[in-house]
């Protein structure tokens, strides 16, 4: 398909750290101008762990939003190996918890109280897949021994793979998926397991972070990885497929903690995702399949309704003029460059 205009449903955005504080005031507005809703990441210092956490975290979020914004934040809680399976239940029955996240300790960002030893948390799963709420997992082992590149797919094996036969109904999404492992792993399962898929990893591999000079704005977690998992991970996005689905994980960190000696996780992305989605799918002749992408396939894996609201996206002869860099009170936190103009722009329809 080649057109200079369409319209489609209001993307959401199902994987989405917006921080606290100052920082959750400087990038709430990207995201609140561009999608309806957002799984929230609870990995805030300390993390999100209780539904009391939740319902104080998802406050500030209202607090922070803009006048005229509308936006609602799906809330996670951060599973520890004390997660209390009543406390889970009484959150999802509240319809305030969405979803939890696991994450592997030290895999990432803030994951120091993850798990560390998964039987830890089976009656937590088990009451998860009781009451049909999903799993998000960080998928990728910390083993000292297993290389950065194969840790997605020693995941699948090792955690992922028992996991999904011991809890069969367990509704499971793997995030931010990076690898052809872990497009064939969604794929080959049944429909209770899905995966995200980040703007970025649709535009980068490996070289954009390690050729030419180390790159730390192009570094995040799962790392990007070989030219032939990022084709792989078009096909998975362009296919239409609805176990595939945009989860930004746009992860805002200051300029200067990327810029380090050992610079920080996270690429952030909200502010230019539309755009930067639709360059991709245009370029893969699957213009069509960007709404079932970014405002279908997520609503359906989680049971919620599909945005009424619409956006008009249309092309322009002069290219996005985006700021490079966003404010946050003294500091900034640097905007994904993708390497090429941006030509697509949206506008809401009312
Ligand atoms: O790049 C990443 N940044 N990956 C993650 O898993 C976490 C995130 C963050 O919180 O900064
Ligand atoms: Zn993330």
């Amino acid at each position: 398909m080649s057109q200079a205009e369409f319209v489609i449903r209001r993307p959401d955005d199902w994987h989405l750290h917006l921080r606290d504080g100052a920082m959750l005031n400087a990038v709430l507005p990207h995201t609140s101008a561009n999608f309806a809703r957002a799984i929230i990441m609870p990995n805030l210092v300390p993390p999100v762990v209780t539904v009391a956490d939740a319902t104080a975290y998802r406050e500030r979020i209202m607090a922070a939003l803009p006048e005229g914004h509308q936006f609602e934040p799906l809330m996670t809680l951060y599973l520890t190996e004390a997660t209390d399976p009543a406390d889970v239940e009484e959150g999802v029955k509240q319809g305030l918890i969405k979803a939890l996240k696991l994450y592997p300790a030290g895999a990432t960002t803030n994951s120091d109280s993850g798990v560390r030893v998964i039987e830890k948390i089976y009656p937590v799963l088990e009451k998860m897949a009781e009451i049909g709420v999903p799993l998000c997992v960080h998928g990728e082992v910390t083993d000292a021994d297993i290389d950065i590149y194969d840790r997605e797919a020693v995941f699948i094996e090792r955690v992922l793979s028992p996991i999904r036969d011991r809890f069969p109904d367990l509704r499971i999404v793997m995030e931010h998926i990076t690898t052809e492992d872990g497009v064939a792993f969604v794929n080959e399962a049944g429909d209770n397991i899905a995966a995200t898929i980040t703007t970025h990893h649709l535009i980068i591999n490996r070289n954009a972070y390690l050729v030419g000079g180390i790159k730390p704005h192009y570094y995040c977690l799962p790392v990007a990885k070989r030219e032939k998992h990022r084709l792989a991970l078009r096909a998975a996005a362009t296919s239409g497929r609805a176990k595939f689905f945009l989860g930004t994980d746009s992860a805002p960190h200051p300029t200067h903690a990327k810029e380090s000696a050992c610079g920080c996780a996270g690429i952030y992305t909200s502010i230019n995702t539309i755009s930067c989605l639709a360059h991709v799918f245009e370029e893969e002749g699957a213009l069509d399949k960007l709404e079932a992408f970014a405002s279908l396939n997520g609503p359906a894996f989680y049971r919620l309704p599909v945005n009424e609201e619409t956006i008009r996206l249309y092309k322009s002869d002069a290219p996005l003029e985006l700021p490079s860099t966003v404010a946050v009170q003294s500091e900034t936190v640097t905007v994904f460059d993708p390497g090429f103009p941006l030509h697509w722009r949206h506008e809401d329809m009312r």
